[in-house]
């Protein structure tokens, strides 16, 4: 079997509770630029054996999301594409046209997972956005439908009034925060976690911690291949994002080792508690 075949066959598949198959690893494309820089990011990611790539609408890369999968010459049904409807967008009236555009910019004919970015409590509209995409979702123009950042409180309000469970909740979680709570009430309710800035991202400074070269450092492994091999063996979906054709290849070789329990539960005594981003209770961004 050719290294690339290797790499690809050792991501997990994970079932969402609609019955749609995710990988359990992917490339997460934000802050990447349009053009050259994402592009090249994401053809480097579909050669090394990723299958899943994380964009939304306000990142303003998803043409070179498409394109590069177009480049790749990889059948649109091996590749799992995530976007998501920006706040501005939400709104009954809203959503049609901004997922439209989307898949215009993209220049796919569906999207295997739309989500909605973030709750925005202050406008009130995630209800209906989230009715609007269950439209989208009974049409067939996606495979799955989402959300983003949700707390409970937020969750709760659209299982009451809608039909379709989220298929995942994708949400800050990395050694740092957690999220024990919002996992459990997720799990409950059959709704899988996307881990993002899962090794932290640029301010955290989690990948200088030294617990994390120590325990690296017994398998010949990063401290950023110790963490994501931490979200995978949680059971997280896990999208880290690197524009550097060397971290693409790093990132995905973390299926030839495992962490022990006690490696795990030194992981866990990093957390602090403390979010990198935004507090979805006020993101109200536009
Ligand atoms: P770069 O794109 O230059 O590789 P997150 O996904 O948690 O938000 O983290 C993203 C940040 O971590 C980016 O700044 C990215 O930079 C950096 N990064 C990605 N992979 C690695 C790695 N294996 N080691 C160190 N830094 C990494």
């Amino acid at each position: 079997m050719s290294e690339r075949a290797k790499m690809q066959t050792e991501v997990p598949m994970i079932e969402l509770n609609n019955g749609v198959m995710i990988p359990q690893f992917g490339l997460g494309v934000w802050k990447m630029t349009d053009g050259d820089e994402v592009e090249t990011a994401v053809l480097a990611a579909l050669e090394t054996g990723y299958r899943l790539i994380d964009t939304a609408a306000v990142y303003g890369n998803e043409a070179g999301v498409g394109a590069a999968i177009r480049k790749s010459g990889i059948p649109r049904d091996e590749i799992f594409v995530t976007t998501k409807l920006w706040n501005s967008d939400q709104g009954r009236e809203n959503v049609r046209a901004a997922f439209t555009a989307s898949l215009k910019r993209l220049g796919l004919e569906y999207i295997d997972l739309y989500l909605i970015h973030w709750p925005v409590p202050a406008k009130g509209l995630y209800v209906e956005t989230w009715q609007e995409l269950e439209r989208l979702y009974e049409e067939g123009k996606v495979r799955a439908i989402g959300v983003s950042n949700f707390l409970p409180e937020h969750l709760d309000n659209l299982l009451t009034s809608s039909i379709v469970t989220p298929a995942v909740n994708q949400i800050e979680l990395h050694p740092k925060f957690p999220q024990n709570e919002l996992r459990d009430y997720c799990a409950n309710k059959n709704i899988h976690i996307e881990s993002w800035s899962p090794i932290g991202g640029s301010r955290g400074n989690l990948l200088a911690e030294p617990i994390l070269k120590r325990i690296g450092d017994s398998y010949g492994k990063t401290p950023a291949q110790v963490v994501i091999r931490w979200h995978i063996q949680n059971g997280l979906i896990v999208i880290p994002k690197s524009s550097n054709p060397d971290r693409i290849v790093q990132n995905i070789d973390v299926f030839d080792f495992a962490l022990t329990d006690d490696d795990m539960s030194q992981i866990d005594s990093l957390a602090t508690g403390e979010r990198q981003g935004p507090n979805p209770t006020s993101m109200n961004n536009n």
